[in-house]
């Protein structure tokens, strides 16, 4: 499966980029992606923002299926097949086409989650979860890890909102899945950036986030 290959052309040519924000609940990738949005429109750059689950019409109604805890999903297999689907949707319909426009993409979780939930959390064989992101025909050219502890990111989810099926999981499932995520940018340091936020401000996070996309630019 090709890999986007990482560019050296400066953005404002126009040329495209696939950036992903990966972490545990409550890591505050949200808050960052909008912030990172926010600096690269003001240099005049395009961008796009979105997420997943959830960033096309199939996507919003999966969401609302995989994230509802009192959806009975017993079968764990049947919980990556709906992430996967919204993910081709999602390439298909939406990163491939602003990628395709020279736009800076930016996305709230891509094939990395799957990889630290379903593998890592969920313990479902690496073979299959390969296979399956496999189907995905691109890759991020960067990939930003904000590491936080699950006591903390937690702690932080749970201030935000009610908990959804996955922050209502155990610790240790929460420990398996920054287990992996830390281990993936280890196998991938070119491309997995870490943060380690626990504790920073927002501000600070991102003032270590900026200079690394500033590297792209
Ligand atoms: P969301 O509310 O987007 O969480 P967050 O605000 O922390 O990003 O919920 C997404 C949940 O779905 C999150 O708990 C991680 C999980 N998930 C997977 O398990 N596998 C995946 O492939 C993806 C994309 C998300």
């Amino acid at each position: 499966m090709p890999l986007e290959k990482k560019t050296d052309t400066p953005l404002m040519e126009g040329k495209s980029l696939f950036i992903s924000l990966e972490g545990i609940e409550g890591s505050g990738k949200t808050t960052q992606i909008k912030k990172l949005a926010s600096y690269l429109s003001k240099q005049g750059v395009s961008t796009l923002m979105t997420h997943e689950p959830g960033g096309t019409p199939l996507g919003k109604s999966l969401r609302k299926l995989v994230l509802d805890h009192q959806t009975p999903l017993k079968n764990t297999h049947s919980e990556i097949l709906l992430f996967i689907a919204d993910r081709l949707e999602h390439v298909d319909a939406v990163i491939k086409p602003a990628l395709d426009a020279g736009k800076v993409v930016l996305c709230d979780r891509f094939v990395d989650s799957t990889v630290a939930y379903q593998q890592g959390g969920r313990q479902l064989p690496e073979s299959l979860v390969s296979y399956l992101n496999g189907l995905v025909s691109i890759r991020p050219h960067m990939t930003i890890l904000l590491d936080i502890s699950p006591e903390e990111g937690l702690r932080r989810a749970r201030e935000r909102s009610a908990l959804d099926r996955f922050e209502k999981e155990t610790i240790d499932f929460h420990q398996r899945v920054r287990q992996m995520y830390l281990s993936l940018s280890e196998k991938e340091p070119h491309r997995i950036k870490c943060i380690s936020i626990d504790t920073l401000s927002p501000e600070e996070v991102f003032e270590k986030l900026r200079p690394l996309i500033d590297a792209l630019i």
